[in-house]
């Protein structure tokens, strides 16, 4: 698309860094120092990043009521305002807003990328891609910081 035409957009990306082809064994071809989404965030320094909808199957992706129950999707990225307009299409796919996380800013696409191989490897436990993550917390629980 070139630079230009990205530039001040914000700019989704869904991938899950693997190689291989689905079926075969693969193995993520980045992680743990860098993400796709710094890649792309460096290579294209003007667009508004946003990682999001990785972790779950594409017909989850886009109605999340196959999956019962309260289940959460995340958000990386640099740019607060992208990831708000981010979050409204997500709201409009069906994901509830207290179901979105932030989770901080783009490196943290490195984490729910590196949930790739358990995704697969669940998929395959469980026979199904009709699964996601749900976040449970006990109220006034012990602090990370
Ligand atoms: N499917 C899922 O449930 C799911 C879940 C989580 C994340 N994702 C991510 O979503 C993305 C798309 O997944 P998918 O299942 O739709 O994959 P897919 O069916 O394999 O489609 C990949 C598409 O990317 C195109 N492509 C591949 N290499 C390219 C290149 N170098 N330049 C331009 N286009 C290229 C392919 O074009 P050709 O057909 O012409 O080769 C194809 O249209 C992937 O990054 C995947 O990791 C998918």
């Amino acid at each position: 698309m070139g630079a230009e035409n990205l530039a001040g957009k914000p700019l989704i990306d869904i991938a899950l860094p693997l190689d291989g082809a689905p079926g075969e064994q693969r193995s993520l071809v980045v992680a743990n120092t860098d993400s796709r989404d710094e890649q792309i965030q460096r290579a294209f320094p003007d667009a508004r990043v946003v990682k999001t909808l990785n972790t779950v199957h594409v017909d989850v992706m886009v109605d999340p009521a196959r999956v019962p129950g309260q289940h959460n999707i995340f958000v990386s990225g640099n740019d607060p305002e992208a990831k708000r307009t981010v979050s409204t299409l997500l709201t409009e796919f069906g994901w509830q807003s207290d179901a979105i996380l932030d989770l901080g800013d783009i490196r943290t696409a490195r984490g729910v990328e590196m949930y790739a191989p358990l995704l697969f490897t669940l998929a395959g436990v469980l026979d199904t891609w009709d699964f996601n993550i749900a976040i449970v917390q006990r109220q006034r629980g012990l602090k990370f910081s």
